[in-house]
């Protein structure tokens, strides 16, 4: 089937179910509550909706642990409900995608189950099952990433299992050709549906090294060097497509951490060997910490700049770019790189700052309307697995004091970007009819809400709006080739994007403080017409000036606008 590439001209948005909008008034969010939400979504521009996982898991880590690959959740309706809403969703000319985790199953899918009973069960090899050492330890070094040792003990079969995330989710042996059968059947089930692509969880994980061979000693994650690129990735991800994808005009995109643009191409250069559309890497996700997440560092604009460009150069004319900011495992981005103090100023520079790259755009459920972090002050009061884990890994490894690791938990908690979505300032934030939801909700709803915003002209809402009619406009935005410049300013964000006579350039500030800015060579701003911008219209043509607080402003040069 001949490839069709409609995700280039796509703005995905991110749904993370529990959060997102309760239907049925049980405080859980549930697809009842999403087809209520359709029409807003539609309103923002958005041509695909990406669901994080919907399907029956015992929520060891909210859904990415996946107890059965065909069915919902009942805590989010049925597979009924979900046909609907994929009906109203095509209806509306938006596409629908799914999560697919197949990296681990959930302790609780019956293949694990089987796979416990014996050594000559058929699901034994479904996962990776290994004796231990001699002296009672595990049969490697590996560490989780989530839980302590990768390697969790059952007594019965005196064996231990692997996994590389918490111990719920164990890991699947993509080695054994019945799981990749068995992968293949899952896809086919959502693809006939009508279901038009998949987010896939760490799939570029799934290949571990032959022998299972100690790590370098690391203490989080030690191992990874044996799993993070194995020697039969390729291999099962070309598999995948060959025998599944390829017929099926549907579009695909893997997550990828730790990825370098090197070691991408691989999987996302244009041609036979393609394996994924596109690809979700973190590193400008690290421009303020380590290892993704667990360990803040302060941020550095200079960092976060040279993530994107790297992406950028490498991948003009041979792949195609996932933009993001935001998704359920990172904390908001006004509260990492932007202000929370200069809410909508930096909201409207984040959003075309990233907005207007080559790529597909995703934007996470609440981003549109600049949802803060929630910073809860207690370790008891938090839902996410990986927070507890390195709760622990600071108090017992690197004995650091409780307060210390408190306000580390705050800023960094995956649980940050998971309250409930803030649709108004009534009760519960119009998440839910239900006295008490399933989560904490920002306190800051009486002022961030979805409500209002709709109805002031200059939110930040209305801000995405634009901005996405913008993207779909003018064709230099899809493909213009990106240029940076003044790469080594540590406040000022600028670059440039090219298409035959059609020029775009994107000014942000990433301070407070008036920065001086004298626009690029071959930039003369008075001939240049500001589309997008987060102030005010006086002093815009000069060449020179003094940036107000994270500023943005967006020039067209050419002859469509
Ligand atoms: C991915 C998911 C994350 C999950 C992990 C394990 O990174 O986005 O939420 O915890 O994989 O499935
Ligand atoms: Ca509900």
């Amino acid at each position: 089937m001949e490839k069709k590439q409609w995700y280039k001209d796509a703005v995905v948005y991110q749904i993370w179910p529990r959060s997102f909008c309760d239907g049925n008034g049980d405080g859980i969010g549930d697809l009842l509550g999403v087809l209520s939400k359709l029409d807003y979504i539609k309103s923002l521009g958005v041509d695909v909706i990406w669901f994080s996982p919907l399907y029956p898991s015992p929520n060891e880590d909210y859904g990415y642990d996946i107890a059965d690959y065909r069915n919902i959740s009942p805590d989010y309706g049925d597979l009924d409900i979900f046909k609907k809403v994929l009906d109203e969703c095509h209806k509306r000319g938006m596409k629908v995608i799914m999560d697919l985790v197949v990296n681990h199953t959930s302790r609780q899918h019956e293949w694990f189950l089987e796979s416990q009973k014996g050594h000559d069960n058929p699901y034994h090899d479904y996962y990776f099952w290994r004796k231990g050492k001699s002296d009672k330890k595990p049969p490697n070094n590996w560490l989780s990433t989530f839980d302590g040792d990768a390697w969790e003990y059952n007594e019965n079969l005196d064996e231990y299992y692997l996994h590389i995330f918490a111990k719920g989710q164990p890991d699947l042996n993509h080695d054994n050709p019945k799981v990749r059968e068995e992968v293949k059947d899952i896809m086919r089930f959502w693809l006939d549906m009508g279901v038009d692509g998949f987010r896939e969880d760490v799939i570029t994980w799934i290949s571990k090294a032959e022998g299972l061979p100690n790590g370098i000693p690391i203490p989080v994650a030690c191992g990874l060097e044996h799993y993070t690129h194995g020697p039969h990735i390729h291999e099962y991800l070309l598999e995948y497509k060959r025998d599944v994808l390829d017929n099926y005009d549907c579009f695909v995109v893997g997550e990828a951490p730790m990825m370098t643009p090197k070691a991408a191409l691989p999987f996302i250069e244009e041609g036979d060997n393609q394996q994924l559309d596109m690809m979700f890497h973190f590193q400008h996700m690290e421009a303020d910490c380590f290892m993704t997440d667990p360990i803040p560092v302060p941020f550095s604009l200079k960092r976060m700049k040279k993530a994107f460009s790297r992406w950028q150069y490498a991948l003009e004319g041979k792949g195609w770019n996932a933009l993001y900011l935001e998704n359920h495992d990172h904390p908001r981005i006004i509260s990492r790189y932007g202000s929370e103090a200069y809410h909508d100023e930096s909201g409207k520079m984040l959003a075309a700052m990233y907005m207007l790259q080559k790529g597909t755009p995703f934007v996470y459920q609440g981003q549109e309307i600049g949802m803060t972090d929630i910073r809860l002050p207690e370790l008891k009061m938090y839902e996410d697995v990986s927070t507890y884990n390195a709760h622990r890994l600071y108090k017992s490894v690197l004995h650091f004091p409780e307060d210390k690791i408190m306000n580390i938990v705050k800023k960094r908690s995956r649980d940050n970007a998971r309250t409930p979505v803030q649709w108004s300032s009534a009760d519960n934030a119009g998440f839910t009819t239900a006295e008490k939801p399933w989560f904490y909700i920002n306190e800051n709803y009486w002022k961030i809400n979805v409500e209002d915003q709709e109805e002031d002209p200059n939110s930040l809402l209305n801000f995405y709006r634009k901005l996405i009619k913008f993207r779909k406009k003018f064709q230099v935005v899809r493909d213009g080739i990106y240029k940076e410049h003044y790469a080594e300013s540590n406040k000022i964000y600028c670059y440039e994007r090219v298409l035959g006579n059609e020029k775009l350039l994107v000014i942000c500030s990433f301070t407070d403080k008036p920065v001086e800015f004298t626009s690029p060579a071959g930039y003369n701003l008075e001939e240049g017409k500001l589309m997008l911008a987060n102030y005010g219209k006086n002093m815009r043509k000069h060449n020179t000036f003094k940036t107000r607080p994270y500023e943005l402003r967006v020039y067209y040069f050419g002859d469509k606008a």
